[in-house]
């Protein structure tokens, strides 16, 4: 039952209609400290109608109040405070996670729409770089948060495989490249050819002009150029698919920018049949003066269409084919004003859908205060980064807990759960100073600590042999209360707050919100379980290993929006 509309409903029946049950429920506020009870309710706006003072009126009602799921209700001040009655409000809440289990916190707000999510999208031939690897955590949790909200989700890897750079390692390719090479570490070895391009053209002129011969035969569809450019492509993603597979990442289409390439003449031709588009210095381009932005390059004076006109293309394509209510685009913030141009041509040309459109932009990740680049050999391959977790974790495992099962297995999920929720931890839009070591620390923010926590919960159980299914039941089914102790009612705080934190997380598009919430509920998990004995044989041993069970399953299903895997120990 939500506590706040029981509440405000029983307070409505005493203010004679002064103020309707949606004014009440909005004023209703919760108190900041423990000993002020649980809700409260402000009498500021009733005075005048009363003619009598805020706080007499707040004695007045409370002395008429009460409620089964209050112990008491009772004027603090100008304030009405309810106090839960813990015994009974526990149970509950420990009931309806236990009848949920993994679906505790769903909700049915998407009603089967869909929500197209554009994500990770990085560049044929480069390496993937932290700003992708930042759209891929992001946006991976976003798929899972939307769908946990109900909504259909289609994961769209948009990949820059298409443009001029093409024509170039071709170029480099026949001078400098081998077979074998490409194919034994296809990424490092095309951004040394790139490279290697760069240095040379700017000596030599002739091998631009070669490049953009390259390019030429390859929009024309060339046999040998397209039969290149597919390899490269392939080589790439077989790369990029070891980085997606360590992050359990998928995707339900891969169709990159040159997929678009038919499909931009019909963009171009609506935007000119809807009188949008202008001829400026020989390019075609969509003013966007009166919104206060830079024009809209649509097709340059050599008939080549640019980044926003595949933009363009492709969310026409995604509304046709997928019929999406909302369209969302995890990138990051440098591509921001791309992407109210695009959204805003979309406008223009009298696309509702486009109102739906919405760019998720992030912070950079930086090493020592400075942005971390993958220009000028600088380059930090992720897969390694990914790898070096991992082999951290694992050395930390060795020397705390040798003995433990799955030990690869663990290592992984720990490694890489560290990355993930380093990432996630703030807010999107700050910076991410990049420390293999703090992400790594099972004390502190960390999402190591979180899955730990996890798995000790777990371990509780496990020693708890007579604890199974059947005694968790008959728990739930039976009316034994509930706990009561001050170190469980933090713990059955933040489990009741769950479903309102999905909530959040999907309206602010903010994964940080989850990754929040898994950390506190497992510090009062901790403190609970470090002042309170569970496993004790007295009256309350199953409301207490009951309340331990819950806590693994929403610290499992948060880490899981978050796409990090709780340890398999339980
Ligand atoms: N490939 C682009 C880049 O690395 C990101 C593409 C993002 N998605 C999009 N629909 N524009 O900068």
């Amino acid at each position: 039952m939500n506590i706040g509309k029981a509440f405000a409903r029983e307070i409505e029946k005493h203010v004679e209609h002064v103020l309707s049950m949606t004014e009440i429920e909005a004023m209703i506020e919760q108190p900041k400290y423990d000993e002020q009870g649980d809700i409260a309710f402000p009498c500021f706006r009733l005075a005048k109608h009363f003619k009598k003072s805020p706080v007499q009126i707040a004695e007045q009602i409370a002395a008429k109040l009460e409620h089964p799921l209050y112990e008491k209700i009772i004027a603090v001040g100008p304030y009405i405070n309810g106090f839960l009655d813990k015994k009974s409000y526990s149970k509950q809440i420990v009931q309806q996670i236990i009848n949920e289990k993994d679906h505790y916190g769903s909700k049915t707000i998407g009603n089967g729409q869909t929500i197209t999510i554009d994500f990770s999208s990085p560049n044929i031939a480069k390496p993937f770089s932290m700003g992708h690897l930042r759209s891929t955590v992001i946006g991976n949790s976003l798929t899972h948060i939307a769908k946990k909200c109900g909504f259909e989700v289609v994961k769209i890897n948009h990949l820059g495989d298409w443009g001029t750079q093409f024509g170039k390692l071709i170029t480099a390719y026949k001078l400098w490249g081998s077979e074998t090479s490409v194919q034994e570490n296809p990424i490092p070895v095309l951004l040394d050819l790139y490279v290697k391009f760069h240095e040379e053209a700017d000596e030599n002129d002739a091998l631009n002009q070669e490049a953009r011969a390259w390019f030429k035969k390859l929009e024309d569809g060339d046999k040998e150029a397209t039969a290149l450019w597919q390899w490269f492509r392939d080589e790439s993603l077989k790369a990029f698919s070891k980085i997606y597979d360590l992050l359990d990442v998928s995707f339900d289409s891969y169709h990159g920018e040159a997929f678009y390439n038919d499909k931009m003449d019909e963009t171009v031709d609506v935007l000119n049949e809807k009188g949008l588009l202008t001829l400026s210095e020989g390019a075609e381009v969509v003013k966007l003066a009166e919104l206060d932005m830079p024009p809209c390059l649509i097709r340059k004076s050599d008939g080549a269409t640019l980044y926003a006109t595949r933009d363009l293309t492709a969310a026409r394509y995604r509304q046709a084919t997928y019929h999406f209510s909302k369209a969302i685009y995890v990138v990051g913030q440098e591509q921001t004003v791309h992407f109210r141009q695009f959204f805003s041509v979309l406008e223009k040309a009298g696309y509702q859908w486009a109102k739906h459109m919405v760019h998720v932009p992030f912070g950079f990740i930086l090493k020592d205060g400075k942005k971390m680049s993958t220009r000028k050999g600088k380059v930090v391959l992720l897969e390694d980064v990914l790898q070096e977790a991992i082999s951290l974790a694992k050395r930390n495992i060795e020397e705390k807990n040798p003995t433990i099962e799955n030990k690869e297995a663990v290592a992984e999920a720990v490694g890489v759960g560290a990355v993930i929720y380093h990432d996630l931890k703030n807010e999107r839009m700050n910076h991410v100073e990049f420390s293999l070591e703090e992400m790594l620390k099972v004390e502190g923010r960390t999402g190591p600590y979180v899955q730990y926590t996890h798995a000790r919960a777990c371990s509780i159980l496990r020693k708890a042999t007579d604890f199974n299914n059947d005694v968790l039941q008959k728990y739930r089914l039976g009316d034994e209360p509930g706990l009561s102790d001050s170190y469980s009612w933090h713990v059955i705080k933040h489990l009741r707050d769950f479903p309102h934190v999905v909530q959040r997380a999907f309206d602010d598009l903010e994964p940080s919100l989850i990754a929040r919430y898994v950390f506190e509920l497992a510090q009062d998990f901790n403190k609970y379980y470090s002042h309170v004995k569970v496993l004790t044989n007295d009256a309350e041993r199953t409301a207490r290993l009951s309340l331990v069970y819950t806590v693994t399953v929403v610290l499992k299903e948060g880490l899981r929006l978050l796409g990090i895997k709780a340890q398999k120990v339980c």
